[in-house]
């Protein structure tokens, strides 16, 4: 004989217990962690002893990440180069950004993303001139939101290393528009002067483009670019926050060293003439809901050329940006802006020195953020608790191993939270292998 076994509706108590939650963020089924604590990379239970990298960080009021560890900006070169969805991130990006946000980031900083189609570093690079791409990254920028996790977008303008050959040779040099660039198109390569990044031909084999250096009115055309770029992260894709690229030799970074801005108008000559271009792209970025990253070449590294800029520059502009205000984070690199510079060193927290230069020089008014090597989460965190840097940045690191951060928590000892449908099998107590 069997029993009639009628199905009990389940206690109000259980359903909230047990009933998966599904995101808010994101028009399909989710399932999110619960509890106030419940960001991805968020320390489950945070004390004082919790390692510092894995402590939250207030950047402004109401903006706090969940710990210190970021992606740092990686182009990848991948988003259609014509056509009607050119600059577009596409379902790669997705997957790409995805895959960090789900395992234990507290942010990642999306790739150099052109403000305008000749500021590409390559023909395949994403863009963020019009309001299309910006419509297609808000489905990137809703899955970190759906895990909690802060996202941002490194706004770029390549200067005269745009038109670069895309990734396999890594922007080496110019090309022309026979493989889709727009180096041989007269006045669309641009720079603060008409210098080639490489003008020595036994370095610049295909060469690099000698650009043509911005007239006054086109200097100022190119700021409102960045301003309106800004603007459409912020209300149409609904990014967090926006980096100004001002490192590596590209655009802003070609303004501010005397080795690359010949100028002779208000935006060449002395340092105050010199910065006056990041200065008015910090005014026309920032924003009252949003804070401001701005990552520098911290130092040219060519003590051989007077002119390259360096750490000490680098120091005074932090001065005054703390004095301006309008820059929360600086984003410390070094670099590639000079053929003549040294190579640079390769091993862990590489360019730590330069981020805590001028984390001395800021304090607590803007926070750094320290990147180069970073391969093991015991360092990391000693870069954090000595007050070396108040994030750490990864990049190659992160390509070969997205999970990364919670790996770094295993290390240190910390449990946090990662994506629901993924940590389940570590932290349920039925689950003990
Ligand atoms: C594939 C790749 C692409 C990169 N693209 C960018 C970029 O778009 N913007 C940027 O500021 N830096 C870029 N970088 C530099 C990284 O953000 C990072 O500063 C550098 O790789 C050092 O950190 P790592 O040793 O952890 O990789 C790139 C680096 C790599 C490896």
């Amino acid at each position: 004989m069997t029993k009639d076994i009628k199905a009990q509706p389940a206690p109000e108590h259980l359903v909230s217990k047990f009933k998966l939650q599904t995101s808010k963020e994101v028009d399909f089924f989710l399932p999110v962690n619960k509890g106030s604590n419940a960001k991805v990379g968020h320390a489950k239970e945070l004390t004082a002893e919790t390692p510092k990298l894995f402590q939250p960080l207030e950047i402004t009021p109401g903006f706090t990440l969940s710990n210190r560890i970021g992606v740092s900006p990686m182009c990848t070169y991948s988003a259609p180069s014509s056509g009607s969805e050119i600059g577009n991130p596409t379902q790669f990006h997705q997957t790409h950004y995805g895959s960090f946000a789900l395992r234990g980031s507290g942010l990642i900083i999306v790739e150099s993303t052109a403000v305008a189609p000749n500021g590409r570093l390559s023909p395949e690079d994403v863009g963020i001139w019009n309001d299309e791409q910006a419509k297609a990254w808000r489905s990137v920028v809703q899955f970190a939101h759906s895990q909690g996790v802060k996202i941002g977008i490194q706004l770029g303008h390549g200067g005269r290393k745009a038109s670069g050959i895309p990734p396999a040779d890594h922007l080496q040099f110019g090309i022309d528009s026979s493989l889709g660039g727009w180096s041989d198109v007269k006045g669309a390569v641009v720079a603060p002067s008409a210098l080639p990044f490489n003008p020595d031909p036994e370095v610049n084999l295909q060469g690099y483009v000698t650009p043509t250096a911005l007239t006054t009115d086109q200097v100022e055309e190119t700021v409102e670019l960045f301003g309106a770029a800004a603007k459409r992260a912020y209300e149409i894709a609904g990014f967090d926050f926006v980096e100004i690229h001002g490192a590596h030799g590209y655009l802003i970074n070609e303004f501010l060293s005397a080795s690359s801005n010949k100028r002779t108008d208000q935006y060449g000559g002395s340092f105050e003439n010199r910065i006056r271009f990041l200065l008015e792209i910090v005014d026309a970025v920032k924003s009252e809901t949003h804070p401001t990253f701005l990552r520098i070449s911290a130092d040219e590294l060519t003590p051989s050329d007077p002119d390259a800029w360096t750490i000490e520059d680098s120091v005074k502009l932090a001065h005054v940006l703390v004095e301006r205000g309008g820059v929360h984070v600086i984003d410390v690199s070094s670099g590639a802006n000079n053929p003549h510079a040294e190579r640079r060193p390769s091993h862990q927290g590489f360019q730590v020195p330069y981020a805590k230069a001028l984390k001395a020089a800021v304090g607590d008014k803007i926070q750094i953020a320290a990147v180069g090597g970073f391969v093991d989460g015991e360092f990391a965190n000693k870069v954090v608790e000595n007050g070396e840097a108040d994030i750490v940045l990864v990049g190659k690191t992160l390509l070969k191993n997205p999970g990364l951060p919670w790996v770094w928590a295993d290390q240190l000892g910390v449990k946090i939270n990662v994506g629901r449908p993924l940590e389940w099998p570590y932290y349920h107590p039925a689950w003990k292998f």
